[in-house]
């Protein structure tokens, strides 16, 4: 396993290169974090108009704190995983009366907030408060796989990640290795001759894919047509324009001949606290 990375010759390359994201231009923790959790499971063409409303809903984790749940989740609309949304709001509850309005700034600090993983309490440090960590997500762990050329392990995929890193150039470098995962090291059609770290890695393209089944490397997501998480977002959406009575869920849901599965699904959306349910209608948090 490579013990250096690619150095800064990586960053020569990858800086002029690097994508132009609003968030980029950013320091604050918060907005960081709202970006880091949209980036998730969502696409960055998707994500830039849905940050840049919630920000302007939600400046601070005080805005946000003090909106029910049901504003945030209307912004979230159209993002998929409203999970995220909950533990979002929850997150900035905890930054708010817990902590007095300090965002958390250390590692484990930030493990503490709901729905902050190592990944994104990582690129929090990296991208806000530009302390020396490396970030893997799906993107740089198969950068890492391939050049490593094998499969690798939850921590032999950080560590090497954490032997790369230069010293003092943490936000630049984790940008880097995030665009050069989007762009040349990408899943199914890498674009090997374009690499600037071609000559450091041990697949280049040829044979089986080390990034398949390594640590850290996302499979595709599950078809969204026809799935719960469709019908979930229906159901949801309706309840962002307003109560909706038990009667009417199976339209709201899309599944006029399956009231069931409406109503087992509006079920579970109560259960995770995504709705709530009075008499005969239900209504958002
Ligand atoms: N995915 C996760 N974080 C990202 C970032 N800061 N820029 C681009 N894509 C990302």
């Amino acid at each position: 396993m490579p013990e250096a990375g690619p150095g800064l010759d990586l960053l020569t390359w990858g800086l002029p290169r690097l994508r132009d994201l609003p968030w980029r231009r950013s320091r604050d923790p918060w907005e960081i974090l709202v970006s880091e959790v949209m980036l998730q499971q969502t696409q960055t063409g998707r994500v830039i108009p849905k940050w840049i409303a919630f920000l302007e809903a939600f400046p601070t984790p005080e805005a946000c704190a003090a909106a029910p749940l049901g504003d945030v989740l209307r912004l979230w609309q159209g993002l998929g995983y409203p999970r995220r949304a909950r533990n979002l709001h929850t997150a900035a509850s905890v930054i708010t009366d817990e902590l007095g309005g300090v965002f958390p700034s250390t590692l484990p600090d930030l493990l503490r907030l709901p729905g902050v993983g190592p990944y994104t309490a990582r690129a929090v440090l990296a991208f806000a408060f530009e302390t020396d960590v490396a970030i893997v997500d799906t993107n740089v762990a198969r950068v890492l796989a391939r050049c490593a050329g094998t499969r690798l392990t939850p921590k032999t995929v950080q560590a090497l990640a954490d032997s790369w890193l230069p010293p003092g150039e943490s936000w630049a470098w984790n940008q880097v290795m995030l665009d050069l995962g989007a762009t040349a090291c990408r899943p199914a059609v890498p674009a090997c001759a374009e690499c600037p770290i071609a000559a450091t890695c041990a697949w280049r393209g040829v044979g089986p894919d080390p990034a398949v089944g390594s640590a850290g490397v996302s499979t595709s997501q599950t078809r969204f047509e026809g799935s719960d998480r469709q019908v979930r977002g229906r159901l949801l959406a309706a309840l962002g324009s307003g109560p909706v009575r038990v009667t009417d869920l199976a339209r709201a849901a899309g599944l006029p001949a399956d009231p069931e599965r409406a109503q087992r699904l509006m079920i579970a959306l109560v259960g995770e606290g995504l709705a709530v349910g009075s008499a005969d209608v239900y209504l958002l948090p």
